[in-house]
C-alpha cells in the first residue's frame, strides 16, 4: 500500500451527493450542473475558482441551446412538425441538437470536417443524427465556412429544413439565462467570470444575464491563437469549440473586460493537469478556461470570487488531448504555460502564438460595413 495515499476524513456515504435528479425524459436531465472549487494543487494555496461542469449534461453544454432554438423555432413556426434539422457543428451542438430532434421528433442531419474525433461521430450516429463530412477546407473561411456552404447546399435540397444558425441566431444567447440563474443560486456572488467563446452563445447569454445582479463584475473571454472572433488574423487551429474563422454576431463584444488568448500545447498541459489533480476536466475550452482562472484565481485578492464555465467532459478527448502519440505529433507536449500571459494594447499589435491578454476588446467588424453572412433557414434571414 502507498504509505502517502491521502486519507479523505468521511465516510462513503458522506462522499455522495444527496437527492440525485430524476427525469421522465433525456432533456429532463439538462441543467442544475454541479459546481466544484479547484483548489490546490492546481491553483496555489488558499486560491482557487469554481468550475461549472456542464459535462453532467446528457451532452454538454450545448444541450441547453439545442433544445431552446429547436423550441423557440416551433413556436414561431420557422420548424414545421417532423422537418428535418440541418447544422454545421464540430460536435458539442450535434449531440445537443440530437437530444432535441429525440424529444420533439425531428430528423437530425450534422455537417463536420475531418476534424470530429471518431468518438464523436460515434456517438452522433447512436443518437440517430446523420453525419456529412466536408472534405476540403474553404480556401478563406477554412473549415467552419466550408461547412455552411454544406449546410446552404442541404438546405436548398429540402425546402422544410431547418438550420438554427448558431453563429448568429440570438436564441443560442437567451438559452442561457437558466444557466446564469444557477451560478447566482449555488454561489450568492459572482466577482469574476470566465468563458470560452466560440459560437459567443454562452458568454454572451451568461454574462448579460450576471451582469444585471452584479454590474460590477468581470467577465474574461477565453479564446484560441489563430482565432478571428478577438481581431487576430485567422491562422492554423488545432482547438475545436471555441474560437472561429468567421465573426459570428452573437459575441457580446461590449460585455468583456479582457480577452486571453491560449495555444493548444498550453490547453493540453492544464487539461492534463486538471485530470491528474481534480479528476475533472475537459478538453481544448476546459484546458483553455482552466489556465485563465487559475491565473486569475494566483492574482486576485484572496476573497474573489470566481466562476468558469467547462463546457464538456474529457471523454472525446481520449484520442487527442489525452493521446500522448497524438500530443506528440503536433508537439503539444511539454509546453508548461507561462505564470502569466503576454500583454498587448490592442489585439492587432502582433500576432500572438502563446498565452496572450488584451484589455481592449472590439468588434472587428465595428465600422467595415461588413455583415454576418446569411441565406435561406440561417437565423440572419429569417428575422
Ligand atoms: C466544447 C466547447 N467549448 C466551448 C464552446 C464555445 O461555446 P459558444 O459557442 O457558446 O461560444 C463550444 C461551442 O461549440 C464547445 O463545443
Amino acid at each position: 500500500m502507498n504509505s502517502s495515499h491521502t486519507i479523505v476524513p468521511c465516510s462513503p456515504a458522506q462522499l455522495l451527493a444527496p437527492g440525485a435528479p430524476t427525469a421522465h425524459t433525456p432533456a429532463g436531465l439538462v441543467g442544475d450542473t454541479p459546481l466544484l472549487w479547484v483548489g490546490e494543487p492546481f491553483c496555489p494555496a488558499g486560491r482557487g475558482f469554481w468550475a461549472k461542469l456542464e459535462g453532467h449534461n446528457p451532452g454538454g453544454i450545448k444541450d441547453r441551446t439545442a433544445l431552446y432554438m429547436v423550441a423557440r423555432a416551433r413556436e414561431r413556426g420557422e420548424l414545421l412538425p417532423g422537418a428535418p434539422i440541418v447544422e454545421s457543428t464540430s460536435g458539442t451542438l450535434g449531440l445537443g441538437l440530437a437530444l432535441a430532434g429525440i424529444t420533439f421528433g425531428h430528423p437530425v442531419s450534422v455537417v463536420t470536417d475531418p476534424g470530429m474525433e471518431p468518438l464523436m461521430r460515434g456517438l452522433l450516429s447512436a443518437y440517430g443524427a446523420e453525419l456529412h463530412l466536408v472534405t476540403d477546407p474553404h480556401p478563406v473561411g477554412g473549415w467552419q465556412q466550408a461547412r455552411r456552404e454544406k449546410v446552404e447546399e442541404l438546405l436548398a435540397m429540402r425546402p422544410d429544413a431547418w438550420c438554427p444558425d448558431q453563429y448568429h441566431n440570438p436564441d443560442n444567447v437567451a438559452a442561457y439565462a437558466p444557466l446564469a440563474r444557477e451560478l447566482v443560486a449555488q454561489l450568492g456572488r459572482i466577482d469574476t467570470l470566465v468563458v470560452s467563446v466560440g459560437t459567443g452563445g454562452h458568454s454572451a447569454g451568461i454574462g448579460r444575464v450576471l451582469r444585471g445582479f452584479f454590474p460590477r463584475m468581470r467577465i474574461v473571454g477565453v479564446d484560441t491563437c489563430g482565432s478571428t472572433i478577438f481581431g487576430q488574423p485567422a491562422g492554423p487551429r488545432l482547438m475545436r469549440g471555441l474560437g472561429s474563422s468567421i465573426f459570428p454576431r452573437n459575441v457580446d463584444y461590449a460585455l468583456f473586460d479582457e480577452v486571453h488568448w491560449v495555444a493548444s500545447g498550453e490547453a493540453v498541459w492544464a487539461a492534463r493537469a486538471l485530470a491528474r489533480a481534480h479528476y475533472a476536466t475537459g478538453g481544448w475550452s476546459v484546458g483553455a478556461v482552466a489556465l485563465v482562472a487559475r491565473h486569475l484565481a494566483a492574482t486576485s485578492p484572496a476573497e474573489t470570487k470566481i466562476a468558469a464555465v467547462f463546457p464538456d467532459g474529457p471523454q472525446r478527448y481520449v484520442g487527442t488531448v489525452f493521446d500522448d502519440a497524438w500530443c506528440r505529433e503536433h508537439q503539444l507536449l511539454g509546453q508548461e504555460p507561462a505564470d502569466a500571459p503576454k500583454e498587448l494594447a490592442h489585439p492587432g499589435e502582433r500576432v500572438v502564438s502563446r498565452w496572450s491578454r488584451c484589455t481592449t476588446v472590439l468588434d472587428p467588424l465595428a465600422g467595415t460595413g461588413r455583415t454576418a453572412p446569411a441565406g435561406r433557414g440561417l437565423a440572419g434571414a429569417v428575422r
